[in-house]
């Protein structure tokens, strides 16, 4: 910091420190799938969140669950890998998504017995919903209903389970702590994490034999996103603040369905109960570009609809800068009964009653496909050159800050709570395997310690030119216009410019309030240091991939290569801000051979993704 006023020693901070088996930063789904799970074994589990559990953004989560359940019609795990390897445009790791899809109904019927109120069939079983890019007859048949479903507050229910039942198990929960960064070993593992606890000031030094980073992802990077507030992409701040890499950042997710202007999402739920999307001319204009899945087509593919339909002149509303969601035709029961949330949100946010008349709709930021690389136990690598898979000890990722990579270049929808709770699950078993109950934990690396606090200190008392608020909303505008659904060299090497100056001027932050209670200004700053790591992360690993994949929609190189490109992008933060990148091969192989009842190789070849 450039600027900065005399500043306190931080050895004058008031320091708590404790010791745990395993610590969770992050209390949305994965976060508390693994903390429950980890309670569960008997292991001393701690989960630091720097908000109410209950209030982590997988409340949000709306449409549902993907699960083969077979509940509504034929399905079966097979078909659920074809469609996930399909959405995620070949780029997914071919063990991590078969795991997931395997395990997947046991893990809802999990939630179920742990207590989640799931939608019903008259018959009593879950009920399921359509949802897009999820198909029958590896992709050749109509849409599946495999979305489990509470109405439309699937996370809520969840997330409401699931803290009941740590609490039950024990779980220790450090509530309104503010992580703010890993304690790294010399010999590269991590043996902790600092936090600041926002209530009354105190610095605690948490100890532990496994740290686990369920932060989230990193949506208000942009101007507009369907993200909370708080989803600011923590732990990847903190892990490329660790020298550790960051994959895939080029793919980020917009969600064809946010509202107008507001951005609150609109669940894809809504055109799986039978929804559709119009032009101006009140052209069904889905069925010109995804004949077969129509409205249902991949996110990735319909946000770019609903962009094209915009820029020829098709758009809806005074600037033709919109699309509408029409739902009026539907029954106001099965509105009431599946869709009560949307209805009530397009209400309070656009003044529409979807009764009666179409919502205003547009693509809006809405998921991050990248992360912290992670094997499909959540075990965070830091790829080597000789060792691509190489991990990285006393350290997971599970969640939307993660990367296993399922979700590849682009995610279907409601494949994200069902990697969460699967792979929140799989860190669990895993930390049961590797973590030893009986040694001691880790001492506090008094050095590696001190040079977190010499940062946070230095944050609390910059006094630059420049606040944080300012500087967030030209990040902010800035990927909104540089890396949006479509893409080009110049707008990428725009990005890049116009965030590593940002970057720049962080060094010229000024935080206006020095007290360690209760202290947003200082929280935001915190937050907006770990969203440039992002930023930085995303518009460099986009401006060096010349293909279109997936999210990643290049106007200058618009088919797909995978002779170059069928590979991850790891990008690390140095000092200055410069960015490195390398690649790691993509996991192509199954684990279960074909002929002991796993998926036939040759049906998840690389083909053209059309829907
Ligand atoms: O549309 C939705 O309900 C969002 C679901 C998801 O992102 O998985």
């Amino acid at each position: 910091m450039a600027n900065t006023a005399p500043r306190k020693a931080t050895s004058a901070y008031t320091y708590v420190d404790h010791g745990f088996d395993v610590v969770i930063v992050g209390a949305g789904g994965a976060g508390l799938r693994a903390t429950l799970g980890m309670a569960e074994q008997g292991l001393r589990t701690a989960c630091i969140t720097k908000v109410f559990p209950t209030r982590s953004h997988t409340v949000a989560a709306q449409g549902g669950i993907a699960a083969s359940l077979s509940n509504m019609g034929p399905d079966s795990w097979q078909w659920h890998l074809y469609d996930t390897v399909k959405g995620s445009d070949w780029l997914g790791d071919v063990d991590a998504m078969e795991y997931m899809v395997q395990q997947a109904p046991a893990a809802v019927y999990e939630l179920e017995h742990y207590g989640v109120p799931f939608s019903r069939t008259a018959d009593g079983r879950i009920y399921q919903r359509p949802f897009g890019g999820h198909m029958t007859e590896f992709g050749d048949g109509p849409p599946v209903q495999r979305t489990c479903a509470a109405a439309d507050r699937t996370g809520h229910a969840i997330l409401h389970t699931l803290y009941g039942q740590s609490l039950k198990n024990s779980a220790q929960f450090f509530v309104e702590y503010f992580a703010l960064d890993l304690i790294m070993a010399p010999d590269g593992s991590c043996t902790g994490v600092i936090a600041w606890n926002l209530d009354d000031g105190t610095i605690h030094r948490f100890s532990a034999k496994m740290v686990i980073l369920a932060t989230g992802g990193y949506g208000r990077a942009y101007f507009t996103a369907t993200s909370a507030h708080t989803c600011t992409g923590d732990g990847n701040g903190m892990a490329a603040r660790a020298g550790l890499p960051l994959q895939d950042m080029e793919f980020v997710q917009f969600h064809p369905t946010g509202i107008y202007g507001a951005g609150c999402l609109i669940t894809e739920g809504a055109r799986g109960e039978g929804g559709y999307l119009v032009n101006s001319e009140g052209e069904r204009f889905m069925e010109r570009y995804a004949p077969s899945a129509k409205d249902l087509a991949s996110r990735d593919v319909v946000s770019r609809c609903m962009t094209i339909e915009v820029r020829e002149g098709r758009g809806v509303g005074r600037n033709k800068d919109h699309i509408f969601l029409h739902l009026d035709h539907l029954d106001p029961a099965v509105l009431h009964e599946r869709l009560p949330g949307i209805s009530e949100s397009a209400k309070i946010f656009a003044g529409v009653d979807v009764t009666r008349e179409p919502i205003p709709v547009s693509p809006t930021v809405h998921y991050n496909m990248g992360g912290i690389p992670t094997n499909y136990w959540g075990e965070v690598l830091n790829p080597t050159a000789s060792d691509p898979d190489a991990v990285s000890p006393g350290l997971m990722a599970v969640g939307e800050a993660g990367c296993a990579s399922v979700h590849g270049a682009n995610r279907l929808g409601s494949n994200s709570l069902i990697d969460l709770v699967v792979f929140g699950r799989a860190a669990a078993i895993r930390a049961g395997q590797v973590v030893d109950r009986n040694s001691a934990v880790p001492p506090i690396d008094g050095a590696a310690a001190e040079r977190i606090m010499d940062r946070f200190d230095r944050l609390r008392h910059a006094n630059g030119g420049s606040p944080t608020a300012v500087l967030r909303e030209k990040m902010q505008r800035t990927m909104q216009e540089d890396a949006a659904v479509f893409r080009t060299q110049e707008s990428l090497q725009s990005g890049c410019r116009r965030i590593s100056a940002i970057w720049g001027e962080l060094r010229d932050v000024k935080v206006f309030d020095r007290s360690m209670i209760w202290n947003s200004d200082l929280v935001e700053t915190l937050e907006l240091q770990n969203l440039m790591a992002n930023a930085l992360a995303t518009v460099y690993s986009a401006a060096a991939r010349k293909e279109s994949r997936g999210a990643h929609a290049r106007e200058d190189f618009s088919a797909r290569d995978d002779r170059n490109w069928r590979k991850h992008t790891l990008a690390r933060i140095e000092a200055e801000g410069e960015v490195a990148l390398a690649y790691r091969p993509v996991h192509t192989e199954t684990m279960l051979p074909h002929d002991r009842g796993g998926i036939d190789p040759a049906k998840i070849a690389p083909k053209a993704r059309v829907y």
